[in-house]
C-alpha cells in the first residue's frame, strides 16, 4: 500500500492516483478503524481494481465545543489494517490542504439535513458534504462506500451526488456490531465498563421497536415509545432524540406504512452514540 503522508500537496496526490488501475474505489474515514471500516474497504476491493482510502479528523464537521484534539487516533494501527485488508493507496490530507486560507466555498444540502442529526448538530452536515465533495474532487472514484451506521449521512451523501451530478456511485454497508449488539463506533473507546454495558439499550430498544413491527405495529408513535421507554429506564443514558422516520425522506412518519429508518442519539455518560435499523 502506498501511503501519502501529512503535507503532501493535491497534485502529488494526483499524479498517485492516476497511476492506479480502473475502477477506482474511495472510502473516506476519519480512522481509528474498526470492523466497521474494514468491512467497506474489503467490499471495496471487491468491487473496484483500487481502492483508496482517506484517514482525516475534519474539523469543520465538528461543533466550536467538541473536543476535536481528543478524537481518537492510532495512525500506526490504522496502516496495518488497511494493508492487510488490501486498500492501494492511502492519502492522509492535513487541515490546510482540505481547508487553505481564505477558503469560502461550502456544500448545503438543504431540507434532508434539517431534522435529526442536523437538528442537534447544527453545521455537521455542511462539514460532511464540504469535505466528501472534496474527497470525491481530489480522488475522482467511480463509487464511494460508507457504512449505514452514519444513516442520515449516507442520505445526504446520495442528495448531494444527485444535486450536483457526481459522476459516483455511493455504496452503502450495513452496520457492523460486537456480539452483544453495540453497533461499532471509533467513540465506544470512550465507554467505562459500566457504560460499555448500558450502552447496550440503544440496539435492544431498536430491538423491541421491531420485534413489536413484526407483531403487526404499526403506530409511529408506540414504537417511538418503545424506544425511550428502554432508554430512560438506563441510569447512565439520556436520550437526546428518538425517530421513526421516512427511509427516504427522514420525514418523521404517523403510521408504518412504507420503508422507515429507526434511529436514536444518547448519551451514556459523556459519549454521544447513535444506532438505527431499517424496518419494511
Ligand atoms: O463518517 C465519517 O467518518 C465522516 O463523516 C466522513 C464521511 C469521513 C467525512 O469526514
Amino acid at each position: 500500500m502506498n501511503v501519502l503522508q501529512k503535507n503532501i500537496a493535491l497534485g502529488e496526490l494526483r499524479a498517485a492516483r492516476s497511476m492506479l488501475p480502473e475502477p477506482v474505489g474511495l472510502v473516506p474515514t476519519m480512522g481509528f478503524l474498526h470492523e466497521g471500516h474494514l468491512s467497506l474497504v474489503k467490499r471495496a476491493c471487491e468491487q473496484s481494481a483500487s481502492v483508496v482510502v482517506s484517514i482525516f479528523v475534519n474539523p469543520t464537521q465538528f461543533a466550536p465545543t467538541d473536543d476535536l484534539d481528543a478524537y481518537p487516533r492510532d495512525l500506526e494501527r490504522d496502516v496495518t489494517l488497511l494493508q492487510e485488508a488490501g486498500a492501494n493507496l492511502l492519502w492522509l490530507p492535513t487541515p490546510d490542504v482540505m481547508y487553505p486560507p481564505d477558503f469560502q466555498t461550502w456544500v448545503d444540502v438543504e431540507k434532508i439535513t434539517q431534522p435529526l442529526e442536523g437538528e442537534k448538530r447544527p453545521g455537521h452536515f455542511r462539514g460532511v458534504t464540504t469535505v466528501v465533495a472534496k474527497l470525491f474532487n481530489a480522488v475522482q472514484p467511480q463509487k464511494a462506500f460508507f457504512g449505514q451506521k452514519d444513516a442520515q449521512q449516507v442520505a445526504v451523501i446520495r442528495q448531494m451526488v444527485r444535486d450536483l451530478n457526481m459522476p459516483v456511485e455511493i455504496v452503502t454497508l450495513p452496520i457492523i456490531r460486537e456480539r452483544d449488539g453495540l453497533a461499532m463506533s471509533s467513540r465506544n473507546t470512550y465507554l467505562n465498563p459500566e457504560e460499555r454495558r448500558a450502552a447496550l439499550v440503544l440496539s435492544k430498544s431498536l430491538a423491541a421497536a421491531e420485534s413489536a413491527y413484526e407483531s403487526g405495529e404499526r403506530d409511529a408513535q408506540i414504537i417511538r415509545k418503545i424506544m425511550e421507554e428502554i432508554i430512560n429506564a438506563e441510569p447512565l443514558a439520556r436520550l437526546e432524540y428518538v425517530s421513526c422516520a421516512n427511509f427516504e425522506t427522514l420525514e418523521e412518519l404517523e403510521m408504518l406504512d412504507k420503508k422507515a429508518l429507526l434511529s436514536m442519539a444518547v448519551y451514556i455518560g459523556k459519549t454521544r452514540l447513535i444506532d438505527n435499523r431499517v424496518l419494511g
